[in-house]
């Protein structure tokens, strides 16, 4: 099989599954143990976090583990949310945001906070300029991605962090799940973000593994209380195999991310420009200034489930525009936010490369989807 679905999930390294596989043999003792074994996890513990850290520019005390990028988002929001109600009950995100962010504020939503959401333009960017009119004083909690997992619409987060600073009192949290290990995603001074959500199992590292790393302490309501874990804000003993896996695969992502920018880039702009030679009939979501890593689609009056199964026939996987929608019968909040023709929206198919593609699979995709095509489409394409 040829897979082409990495922002849904990514297959572990094998490096990285060794380094899951030592730890769990060699130092499965608990790291809040005071004898002997549970001062070796801590240590082992304490190593991945000052990675991570060293990595994001932060310190290590100012790295959580957590279960995945769902518990991150969930965690950054509502503790930042509840723990700052002497600032303000305002929150902004965006129209594009996962559900994990989107679920979370509607919630806070239910307890009184106020939201607001920003548009996105046909590029699925956010305004700048709208930015700026609707922080407030009264703003405690921006929440922006940096990459869409559908499209792979790019925010400009920097720009967006100066803005809430200069505006506000907010905290700004940036869901990186699908940037961090493709494009550059650090904490950059006073002047970045505040806020960051990692996941494990996207960057081949392990489903169930993530980070929520902050720049600096800051005021936060704990999300799960216990025996007071992680700083206190997430009790329950943690999972130091993952913890250390996931920074290993943040190392291998981190080393590698250059080269694996430019095949990714390579890949993107040729499948599109095949894409393109369907004139009319497909539109592509995606744009060249987008992450290389995701490219999005869609056929005219074609359901993308059609198109996904007629790939998977031939022995290609990708999925509809994001694998949490795609059992879900609805156009994606995502689609439905870049106000596409109405033929166009219930074919969105996403591509998306990673760390194992290699260069014959991609020449075996474009052939595939041209065949495919020309099944489903036939003379309308020719
Ligand atoms: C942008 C984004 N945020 C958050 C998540 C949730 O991450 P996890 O699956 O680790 O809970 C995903 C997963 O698809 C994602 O793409």
């Amino acid at each position: 099989m040829i897979y082409l679905d990495n922002s849904a999930t990514t297959k572990p390294h094998k490096e990285v599954m060794q380094t899951f596989l030592t730890v769990n043999e060699q130092y499965y003792a608990n790291p809040a143990s005071i004898h002997a074994m549970g001062v070796e996890s801590n240590e082992l513990l304490m190593r991945a976090r000052e990675q991570l850290a060293d990595i994001l520019h932060t310190d290590a005390k100012s790295v959580l583990f957590t279960s995945g990028g769902t518990e991150s988002n969930n965690t950054a929001i509502f503790g930042l949310a509840r723990g700052n109600t002497h600032k303000g009950k305002h929150i902004l995100t965006t129209e594009i945001e996962h559900p994990s962010v989107l679920e979370s504020v509607k919630q806070l939503e239910k307890e009184g906070f106020e939201v607001e959401y920003l548009h996105v333009g046909n590029n699925g960017v956010i305004s700048l300029e709208e930015l700026r009119v609707k922080v407030r004083k009264d703003t405690v909690l921006v929440s922006i991605m940096h990459v869409n997992n559908e499209i792979g619409a790019i925010q400009p987060i920097f720009d967006a962090a100066k803005i809430v600073h200069e505006k506000s009192r907010a905290a700004f949290h940036v869901d990186a799940v699908q940037s961090f290990g493709k494009l550059p995603i650090t904490f950059n001074g006073e002047e970045g973000p505040d806020c960051i959500t990692i996941s494990g199992h996207k960057i081949h590292g392990f489903k169930g593994s993530g980070v929520l790393a902050f720049r600096k302490q800051m005021q936060w309501e704990p999300y799960a209380f216990g025996g007071g874990q992680e700083f206190g804000l997430r009790s329950g003993t943690v999972a130091v195999p993952q913890a250390v896996a996931l920074a290993k695969a943040a190392r291998m992502a981190i080393e590698t991310m250059d080269v694996n920018a430019a095949k990714f880039r390579k890949w993107h702009d040729e499948i599109c420009a095949e894409l393109r030679s369907y004139g009319d009939e497909v539109h592509i979501l995606s744009t060249a200034e987008g992450a290389a890593h995701i490219l999005s689609f869609s056929v005219r009056d074609l359901k993308g489930e059609v198109i996904i199964n007629a790939l998977q026939k031939r022995g290609v996987i990708v999925s509809t525009s994001s694998a949490c929608s795609s059992k879900q019968t609805k156009t994606s909040h995502v689609v439905e936010a870049l106000r596409i023709e109405e033929h166009f929206k219930n074919g969105v198919i996403r591509i998306s490369f990673g760390a194992h593609v290699i260069d014959e699979e991609i020449a075996q995709f474009k052939l595939v989807l041209k065949e495919v095509l020309m099944e489903l489409k036939g003379e309308l394409l020719r």
